[in-house]
């Protein structure tokens, strides 16, 4: 074969593949839906007239209220304690389609959420500079343009509508499988919890574990919103009763997609899947997790071995990274080309990792749900003849 020969032959395959990619709904331009058989598209930006979602693939037979929503869309809002913005949205969720008489039809859902409360003058000087540590030189870089109020389409606020998704994605999961998606606030700054119940984590407004440390968290945060400074935080998910053997090696990973969609989420820079990076130290005798019939004797591996889940319980942790919207004076550009001072007005999270404990756990449903479905569609007919090990002490 010649060379043009050969060329040719690889167009015409690459060609295939992009058609084949355009129409199963693999290659969506330009990235703003999520997920293959449960596919989530977001829309809106922090300061437009609403935000929303579009959601394919949902099963039918599901009861869904407006009520339900509320729940998780409360826990992720801002205005409800003095450390996080002071934004106040009443995030009612207006179900436009996809569900008759509270329950869905399979067809798509669209869900809208006005914006109520936004202050767009706040933004009126930095419109055009680059808020070190934020998306704005990058948006331009990219766009050439971009809807400064609110920090736009780059602005947490988008985070709503995977949160209002998610609500759907996590009560099938809930019935169907028994499926749990937690998450806990588990570093703020320096601060580590000193104990552990998942009885406190929704007690306080940082979704911590250990209840006598709230006061020592305020006084934190308190100095640090003094000071006009913002600090990173982690939070960790776990992930109860899912089934051995979602996930799809060796490009669609359990891990890989739950690491996918976590580093998706605003100012996340880290995602660890069980033991993550302490692996780096550990010898093989003890990052294995030894199976007995009775049940694995350990979870280093975060509940999911050759990107399939073990039965075990799934555990992420993410890394977010400190607030870059600051009052306090910075160095920076602006889009004609000037060295300028830039100090941030407006209302913003000190800690943004504080609220993003309910979207962690909002991507990690999404991507069950979509592993669920997908799963199913492979391997519904599948006869398992080896035991089933229960997830013992792991
Ligand atoms: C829950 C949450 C709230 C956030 N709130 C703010 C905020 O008030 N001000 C701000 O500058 N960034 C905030 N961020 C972070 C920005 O959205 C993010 O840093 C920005 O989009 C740049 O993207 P990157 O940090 O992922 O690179 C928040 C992030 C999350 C997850």
């Amino acid at each position: 074969m010649s060379c043009f020969a050969v060329l040719l032959f690889c167009f015409s395959i690459r060609e295939e593949q992009a058609a084949r990619a355009v129409t199963s709904g693999e290659f969506l331009m330009s990235s703003n839906t999520f997920g293959k058989l449960f596919s989530v598209t977001t829309f809106g930006e922090s300061h437009g007239p609403a935000i929303g979602c579009v959601i394919d693939g949902c099963p039918p037979g599901l009861e869904i209220a407006p009520e339900e929503f509320r729940h998780d869309l409360r826990r992720r809002a801002t205005g409800l304690s003095r450390h996080t913005s002071a934004r106040r949205e009443k995030d009612e969720v207006e179900i436009l389609s996809g569900v008759y008489e509270g329950v869905t039809t399979g067809t798509p859902i669209a869900l809208l959420i006005r914006n109520t409360d936004a202050r767009s003058k706040d933004y009126d000087n930095i419109a055009k500079q680059f808020r070190p540590g934020h998306a704005d030189y990058s948006y331009w870089q990219k766009y050439g343009i971009r809807d400064p109020r609110g920090g736009g389409r780059s602005s947490a606020r988008e985070t709503t509508m995977r949160v209002a998704a998610a609500v759907i994605a996590k009560k099938w999961l809930a019935q169907r499988h028994g499926i749990s998606v937690r998450g806990f606030l588990a570093q703020l700054g320096p601060i580590v919890p000193q104990g552990f119940d998942w009885n406190e984590v929704e007690t306080n407004p940082f979704f911590w574990p250990c209840q006598a440390q709230v006061p020592e968290l305020e006084a934190y945060m308190d100095m640090l919103r003094k000071s006009g400074d913002s600090v990173g935080a982690r939070v960790n998910i776990v992930v109860d009763n899912v089934p051995p053997g979602w996930g799809e090696p060796v490009f669609g990973k359990l891990d890989g997609e739950l690491a996918g969609a976590l580093m998706g989420i605003n100012a996340v820079k880290g995602v660890e899947i069980g033991d993550g990076f302490a692996s780096v130290i550990q010898q093989g005798t003890m990052h294995r997790d030894e199976i007995r019939l009775e049940g694995f004797l350990s979870n280093h591996a975060g509940g999911v071995l050759g990107g399939i889940s073990t039965g075990q319980q799934i555990r992420a942790s993410i890394a977010l990274k400190p607030t870059s919207s600051l009052r306090l004076p910075g160095r920076t550009v602006d889009v004609d080309g000037n060295e300028v001072g830039v100090v941030t007005k407006g209302r913003h999270d000190p800690c943004v990792g504080i609220r993003a404990t309910p979207i962690a756990e909002a991507m990690a449903a999404l991507v069950l749900i979509d592993q669920a479905l997908r799963h199913r569609a492979q391997c519904a007919d599948v006869e398992i003849m080896c035991p089933r090990i229960p997830r013992g002490e792991g």
